[in-house]
């Protein structure tokens, strides 16, 4: 069984997140980061992970494309989703449906929102200004759930 972990990250919390679940799933697994733009032939592996964070409400644009632009060979592969971003409450649930074509939503095996981290040197100025007004944060942050991820392997792991 091939897995491959697709992501799209800015500051790299969902890579970070990316490389967490890759340890704890079986079987052969390749990250692959959007903004490399390598070669991919997604047709080449059994299941396909999606991660991408969230900024004002919407997921990284490379993120919805490449869902957008590959739903036919999505179709016939064992999908998993998740999202990163630090809102801990109902909006939670919207930001996860919003943030994938309702096909794959429908048909991912598992999908979640694994947490987020705000770390302040990563962010520009206007990034930290946002995040000083709005969350009232100006300080390091980090709330990535390790059973979150746990669990979405053991599902994708149990497919
Ligand atoms: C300007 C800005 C806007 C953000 N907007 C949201 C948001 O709407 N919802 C959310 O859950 N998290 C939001 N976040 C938190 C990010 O999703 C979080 O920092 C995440 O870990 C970033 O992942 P990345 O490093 O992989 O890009 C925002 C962060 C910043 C800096």
């Amino acid at each position: 069984m091939k897995t491959l972990i697709i992501y799209g990250t800015k500051h790299g919390c969902t890579e970070k997140c990316a490389k967490i679940l890759a340890e704890k799933l079986t079987g052969k697994v390749e990250l692959y980061n959007l903004k490399e733009k390598k070669n991919l032939d997604i047709t080449l592996y059994d299941k396909v992970i999606i991660g991408g964070s969230i900024y004002i409400g919407k997921i990284r644009k490379e993120v919805s494309q490449f869902s957008m632009e590959n739903l036919n060979v999505l179709k016939d592969k064992k999908v998993g989703l998740y999202i990163c971003g630090m809102h801990e409450d109902e909006v939670v649930e919207k930001q996860l449906n919003d943030a994938f074509p309702q096909e794959l939503i429908e048909k991912a095996v598992a999908k979640e929102s694994f947490g987020g981290e705000f770390i302040i040197k990563k962010m520009n100025f206007l990034e930290r200004l946002i995040v000083k007004k709005v969350a009232k944060i100006d300080k390091d942050v980090s709330n990535i759930s390790d059973e979150k991820i746990d669990n979405f392997a053991k599902v994708m792991n149990r497919v």
